[in-house]
């Protein structure tokens, strides 16, 4: 067995180019060595990298039982607990995986539109001129609003807020959790010990929202995850514990805003730098109402700038991946970061066109923001959504200056790939049609 080709500069050189900026480094390591590639990152061993759409495919479809995804992910666990479905692998995750789906597809998601578009039309309110804001964290903001109407249905707004408040403490400390030996806790000064009170304030929180709900009247008639997950019953018609449903609550709150709001952050930076693009949506939105365009708008920014850079799989057996033998025990990362810039599927493929999936037609395991197979994000149609309902109201009625006269540098943090800076803007002017749009269902 011979791994792939790859840099062979030492794995903290590596680590330091790739967490720098994380694109870059893979699209150089990428030209360099080709379709597969293997690089050693310290703290994470060799990993594989595959570019080619073929090989990405057979690595998404059949038979898994040699690929694991949750083992890959175990170094989420300290934050998403030992069962959150991101983890688990085999049927447990498949168990796990179907309890969850549902709500995130068919009538519940249509429901969301209206919801989504209220929300953002309730924080645009606020982009007021001469406002300076910084685009990320207040996406982040509105994201979690949608993501815990999802999960825990129409709340308390100040449950709400508590919990969000809680909760980005937890992910906003959370490179100690990953980085494993400095989260011992070593007393209530230490990384380690900051890293347990929060996570101890955040569960508190959860498990306050589990007992309530529990004791709700109508559990039986809600659609919301929470209620789902407390009426699930396994085969032997054993209910959920306490702690399973908080980890799958956490796994639900954590993957499913975060990324969301990075994404519409990019967006905001795409389009904004673009004078000439933008003037073009916007024509076509005044034109259309922009449902097509706005979708190719999400589609454009999740291939130049895929928040999950690649998605990961642990080999349990030795397997062949682009010609080279590869050993059990191996990471093994569908790149991508990688396919969606291959020129023969993008020409031009460096260049922000947001016209470029006006036909809704995406190459098969060439666009793969939300990974595949039977680990495909389960928010994939709620994020693609979010994005559309956001850009609909922002892009006709903002005039925004970046405050930053260069691109925001594209860096790692944690496992996503984010503007550092979160793309500071100032608003210069808000157009009429800004706050005339009715949102098309009330928040209720
Ligand atoms: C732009 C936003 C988002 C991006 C780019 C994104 C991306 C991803 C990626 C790449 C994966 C791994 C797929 C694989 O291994 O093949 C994933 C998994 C997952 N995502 Fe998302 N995601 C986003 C939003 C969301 C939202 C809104 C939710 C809300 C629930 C969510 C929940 C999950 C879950 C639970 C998994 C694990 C699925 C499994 O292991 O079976 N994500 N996501």
């Amino acid at each position: 067995m011979s791994l792939p080709p790859g840099p062979r500069t030492p794995g903290p050189v590596n680590l330091a180019r790739f967490v720098h900026r994380p694109l870059d480094a893979l699209l150089d390591w990428h030209a360099r060595y080709g379709d597969v590639f293997s690089v050693r990152l310290t703290g994470f061993g060799v990993g594989v990298y595959v570019a080619d759409p073929d090989e990405i495919k057979r690595l998404f479809t059949g038979d898994q039982s040699d690929l694991l995804a949750g083992q890959a992910n175990a170094i989420l666990s300290p934050i998403l607990g030992p069962r959150s479905v991101l983890v688990l692998d085999g049927a447990e995750h498949l168990r796990q995986r179907k309890l969850l789906l549902p709500p995130f597809h068919g009538d519940h998601l249509a429901a969301m539109r209206g919801l989504i578009a209220d929300a953002a039309a309730r924080e645009f309110a606020g982009w007021t001129p001469g406002r300076r804001l910084v685009v990320r964290d207040r996406m982040r903001a509105l994201t979690f609003d949608v993501i815990a109407r999802v999960v825990f249905g129409v709340g308390d707004p100040a449950r709400i807020e508590r919990l969000r408040h809680a909760l980005v403490r937890v992910i906003d400390g959370s490179s100690v959790a990953l980085l494993g030996p400095l989260r011992t806790d070593l007393g209530p000064w230490s990384p380690g010990g900051r890293f347990r009170a929060r996570m101890e304030a955040a569960d508190a929180l959860l498990h306050e929202e589990i007992a309530l709900r529990r004791a709700a009247p109508d559990l039986d008639e809600r659609g919301d995850v929470l209620s789902l997950l407390l009426r699930a019953r396994d085969e032997e018609g054993r209910p959920m514990s306490d702690g399973e449903v908080r980890d799958e609550l956490m796994t639900m709150l954590a993957a499913g805003h975060e990324t969301t709001a990075t994404a519409l952050a990019f967006a905001v930076e795409l389009l904004w730098r673009d004078p000439a693009a933008l003037e073009r949506v916007r024509e076509r939105i005044a034109g259309d109402g922009g449902d097509a365009i706005l979708d190719s708008v999400a589609k454009e920014t999740l291939r130049l700038r895929p928040v999950i850079d690649a998605a990961q799989r642990t080999l349990t057996a030795p397997r062949t991946v682009g010609g080279h033998e590869l050993p059990a025990g191996i990471r093994v990362y569908p790149g991508i970061a990688l396919v969606q810039r291959r020129p023969n599927l993008y020409p031009e493929p460096d260049a922000f066109r947001p016209e470029r999936f006006l036909d809704g037609r995406a190459p098969a395991y060439g666009w793969l923001p939300f990974g595949g197979g039977i680990r495909r994000c389960i928010g994939a149609a709620l994020a693609q959504m979010e994005l559309v309902e956001v850009l609909r109201i922002a892009i006709p009625a903002l005039d925004l200056r970046l405050v930053r006269d260069a691109p925001d540098p594209v860096v790692l943090r944690g496992i996503t790939v984010v503007p550092r800076h979160g793309v500071p803007v100032e608003v210069t002017r808000v157009r009429s049609a800004a706050h005339g749009r009715a949102p098309a269902v009330s928040a209720g």
